[in-house]
């Protein structure tokens, strides 16, 4: 039988309101966006099934509804597909979630902050390490990202968060670490949210891949609200360091921002070109399109 992984409990916190992606995100999920045939949700769960999670905990707010729906068991849909003989959807449809997973749906009251709804899975984690994936950050990776995390946990059994290296003008938009020792893995000495670049101790930044002890609760739990009035992760974080060690890792793959209109389009982009049954006439669609810029002519559909 497989080894059962230490970290049996994936927190997804899906409760934002995607103000970057409006009005698409008005009424339907952000986690819901398709890249190619899959929803970014999707993506999230396989990625921390690969990792050894077994049980999913989905931290939801309003207009969510359609992520419960997507990995709930459709008895209609199925009965159809199996009357017109698409035993390939079927089969498609099966394997969204396999059943040795549990999905477990928390509500976050008000969107309070990504610290906030990490608090908010505390009655569904216990008193364990866990992974929180941040389903708008879609990383392609020959190694699920969580899985290289789980591997730096075994060996020093402390908080691991997911970092990449991004252009200093953009320290901004992230939390930012400073650390010591050299690698990709490194101990953090200290976090900042958002620092404008001038004020950046690096440009290592915080993505959305962590793997924290239970520890991180108590003081989620008594941290209040910090930059934007939200009650950040990244506070927590930052108070965990003081009693703990906590790892940055510096992790193998590609990120995409799936959370922002340009890294959605990449994704699409390069996900379709990857894509076994699709990839040859995309390519050549892309080609053509690359052709008909060059020749100054439209690459445009004529209405937006
Ligand atoms: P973002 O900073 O991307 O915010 O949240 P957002 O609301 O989703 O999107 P924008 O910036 O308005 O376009 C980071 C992650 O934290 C979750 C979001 O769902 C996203 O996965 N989150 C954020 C919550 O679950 N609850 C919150 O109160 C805030």
């Amino acid at each position: 039988m497989a080894k059962r992984s230490p970290i049996q409990t994936a927190v997804f916190p899906v409760a934002g309101r995607g103000t970057r992606f409006l009005p698409a995100t008005k009424a339907s999920p952000k986690e819901m966006l398709p890249v190619v045939d899959k929803p970014l949700i999707q993506y999230a769960v396989e990625e921390a099934l690969a990792a050894g999670a077994r049980r999913l905990v989905f931290i939801t707010g309003a207009a969510k509804r359609a992520i419960e729906d997507h990995f709930d068991s459709d008895q209609e849909l199925e009965q159809l597909l199996e009357k017109q003989g698409k035993s390939d959807l079927l089969r498609q449809l099966h394997s969204v979630l396999p059943s040795y997973a549990t999905c477990i749906y928390i509500r976050q009251p008000a969107p309070l902050g990504l610290g906030h709804a990490v608090l908010c899975a505390r009655p569904a984690v216990g008193d364990e390490p866990f992974y929180v994936h941040l389903a708008d950050d879609l990383i392609d990776a020959r190694e699920p990202v969580l899985s290289q995390m789980a591997a730096v946990y075994a060996g020093h059994r402390a908080s691991v968060i997911g970092c990449q290296v991004v252009p200093r003008s953009e320290t901004g938009k992230y939390g930012i670490v400073a650390t010591r020792g050299r690698g990709d893995t490194r101990r953090i000495h200290a976090i900042v949210e958002k620092p404008r670049p001038s004020a950046a101790p690096s440009t290592l930044a915080v993505v959305g891949r962590y793997l924290l002890t239970p520890a991180i609760f108590e003081h989620l739990e008594r941290i209040g609200r910090g930059a934007g009035g939200e009650i950040q992760l990244t506070d927590g974080i930052a108070r965990l360091l003081g009693e703990e060690a906590v790892y940055a890792h510096r992790f193998e793959g590609k990120r995409y921002d799936c959370g922002s209109k340009l890294g959605y389009l990449q994704a699409t982009v390069d996900y379709a070109l990857a894509h076994p049954e699709l990839g040859g006439e995309f390519r050549a669609h892309l080609r053509r399109v690359v052709a008909r810029g060059r020749a100054g002519g439209q690459g445009r559909p004529r209405k937006r």
